[in-house]
This record gives structure tokens, sequence and C-alpha cells, in this order.
């Protein structure tokens, strides 16, 4: 029996910053009101022209965790790649890394599970690895929100929240299974997959159908969020998971050291952090300055924790994530 743990982190960000003031430009909106209801101030954007995409991004933060493993890309067996936000309709962005990294062909999959991606991703890749078929597997979260937005005063309920950014981590074979990934805790519910979606273009309306069957004004092809049935929804879901876990485990929540709740809303993260009466230092955020990024929000929040210093070896670290589909998720890993 092996164990996987996580031996490198990387993130990247584009480095184009969108303030709140810089959105009230383009729409009806402020900065009061975007950082009292999601804590946000600030987040980045890809700039047309800097060499950026979801996969780009990938890559650069791959290469980061991977030297930060004291590994080569030639010693990954294995890519799994999250995101809602994939440069091509098909084929997946896993593909694109493993070619931009000059990869052996290794295996490359796609993880389609939005703001729980990364966690499905880390669960999967865990799997692999427990069940000794392979050694190192790289694991990425990366999404090019900005490209897709309705940056007009309709679509500012959504457009304000969400950013651009790339996180990865590799996971390699641990033979002490008391440490590493010890458990994930993965779930769905398609009964809700509409509230939070996009609807088109999809097989169900191409885009001459889209074009045709919809007014002008409002063509599906922006995302759509019913925020406040997602929020009740959310804040239910990540205690349940983080609940879970720690029972799976013979923990309680006093024995968290490190809480990395994907970065959804900071009022979300807030909730949670109050309800199982954690500290500051326990919970970990940084949706100031990066907004939403779906499937990097928990890599990139997870690198910059550990490059503050605030995970230490030996912690219990707990990842949490609630988003689309519905779908929710949750790991604990004592590093
Ligand atoms: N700027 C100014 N006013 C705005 C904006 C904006 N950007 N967006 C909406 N408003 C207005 C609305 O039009 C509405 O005006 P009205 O009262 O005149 O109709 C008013 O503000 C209140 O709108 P609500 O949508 O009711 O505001 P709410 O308090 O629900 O906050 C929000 C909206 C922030 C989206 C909230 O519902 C939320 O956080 N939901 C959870 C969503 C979330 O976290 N999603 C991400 C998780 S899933 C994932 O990561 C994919």
């Amino acid at each position: 029996m092996y164990n996987s743990k996580i031996t490198g982190l990387g993130k990247y960000v584009p480095e184009n910053v969108v303030t709140n003031d810089d959105l009230s430009q383009l729409m009806d909106t402020n900065d009061e009101w975007i950082q009292e209801r999601t804590g946000i101030k600030e987040r980045r954007h890809i700039k047309k022209g800097d060499g950026n995409s979801t996969a780009k991004m990938g890559a650069k933060a791959a290469e980061i965790a991977i030297k930060r493993a004291g590994l080569t890309n030639n010693d990954i067996d294995m890519i799994v790649f999250a995101t809602l936000s994939p440069d091509y309709y098909f084929p997946g962005c896993g593909v694109q890394v493993q070619h931009l990294m000059g990869m052996d062909t290794i295996p490359a999959l796609d993880v389609r599970n939005q703001c729980s991606g990364f966690i499905y991703a880390l669960a999967t890749a865990d799997q692999f690895i427990k069940s000794g078929m392979y050694k190192n597997v790289l694991i990425i979260g990366s999404e090019n929100h900005s490209g897709g937005l309705d940056f007009t005063t309709r679509g500012r309920s959504v457009s304000v929240i969400f950013g651009d950014g790339a996180g990865a981590a590799v996971l390699s074979r641990e033979e002490d299974t008391s440490k590493g990934v010890l458990s994930s805790h993965l779930h769905s519910q398609g009964e809700h997959a509409l509230e939070l979606s996009l609807k088109g273009p999809s097989t169900e309306q191409w885009v001459p159908e889209l074009i045709e069957n919809n007014p002008q004004e409002n063509i599906p092809y922006y995302p759509y969020m019913n925020g406040q049935f997602v929020f009740k929804n959310a804040v239910v879901r990540f205690s349940e998971v983080i609940m879970e876990g720690l029972e799976k485990n013979n923990l309680n929540v006093t024995d968290i050291d490190m809480l990395i709740p994907h970065q959804a809303n900071l009022r979300i993260s807030q909730f949670v952090q109050k309800k199982f009466k954690l500290t500051e230092d326990q919970v970990f955020n940084n949706i100031q300055k990066y907004g939403n990024t779906t499937a990097a929000s928990i890599p990139i929040a997870l690198t910059e924790a550990w490059e503050n210093g605030k995970i230490k070896e030996g912690d219990t670290v707990v990842l949490a994530a609630f988003g689309s589909g519905f779908t929710w998720a949750s790991s604990i890993i004592k590093w």
C-alpha cells in the first residue's frame, strides 16, 4: 500500500491587474458593492497578446511545481487537468500541457468539475498512485474566465467575481501511509446543474439555434448563476464535506492546522470559519487579490499559503470546494 503526497506546488497569474474601479468604468458597479458582497478587491485578466491561455498558464504553474518537487518533466507519469474554460471545446488542456512541456507520450486527462475540479483531480491522481500504477502525477487547475464574461451591466453579478490564473501540484508516491492524502470525499447533485452554468453553445443549442431562439440582448453564451441559491447550498455543503473528511480520519475541527477553502466568495469562507470556530490563522483566503479562479483557486491558495510558511510538515491540511454541477468535495492531507 502507498499513499500520495504533494511534493511540489506552483502558481501563475497574468500580470494584468483589474481593480473594482476598473470594472466600474465598464459597467454600473462600484468598489464598495463588490467588496461588501464578495471581499474581492482586484483580479487578474489575461490581456490579448500576452501569450497566455488556460493551457499555457497551467504549464507555467506546472513548471514551478515540478522544479520544487525536485523532479524533471520526464519524471511525470500522468497529467490531470481541471478547468471549465479549456482553450478548445475539444481536445482538453491536458494534452496541450504534455506537448508544451515536451513530455513523453504520458496519459493526459481533463476533469470537468468546475470549482471542485482541483479536488476531483487530486482524488483521481491519488488513486492512480495508491494503486501502484504511477509514481508522480501532475495536477493542474487553470482558468481563463475573462475571455468569456459579459462586462456590461447585464452581466455584473457574475463578471465581477471571476479571475484568471493557474495552480499546479505534483503528487508523488509516499511509502508512509500515515502521511500525505489521507482521504478525499466527492459529491454531485445534477438536479441543480443549470443553476450555475453556461448553456450555449452546446449540443442542445448550436450557434445558429442560439442566435435564432434567443433575444439579441440575452444570448446564453455567458455564464448564468443563481447567486443566492448557490450561496445557500455552498455554506451547507462546505460544512458537510469538511465534517465528513474529519470524521473519516477520527479528527476534530480543532485538529485543522490549515483550511484552504475554494475561493468562491469571502463571505462563504467567513461563514465556514465562524461555524467551525476557526481562527484567522487556520483559514487561508486570497480571493481579495485574485477573485474566484474556479479550478485554479485551491492550488493558487495552497501554493501561496505554503510559500508564506503557513503550512509545515506534520500539519493537517483540509481542502474543500463547492460549485457548479453542483459538485462538492474535500481532501484531508497530513503534510
Ligand atoms: N454591482 C452593483 N450592483 C450589483 C452587482 C454589481 N456587480 N451585481 C448585482 N447587483 C445588484 C443587483 O442587480 C441587485 O439589485 P436590485 O436589488 O436593484 O435588484 C442587488 O445588487 C442585489 O443583488 P443580488 O444578486 O441579490 O445580490 P447578492 O447579495 O445575492 O450578492 C452574489 C450577489 C455576490 C453573487 C451572491 O449571491 C453570492 O456570492 N452568491 C454565491 C455565488 C458564488 O459564490 N459563486 C461562486 C461559487 S461557485 C463557483 O465558484 C463557480
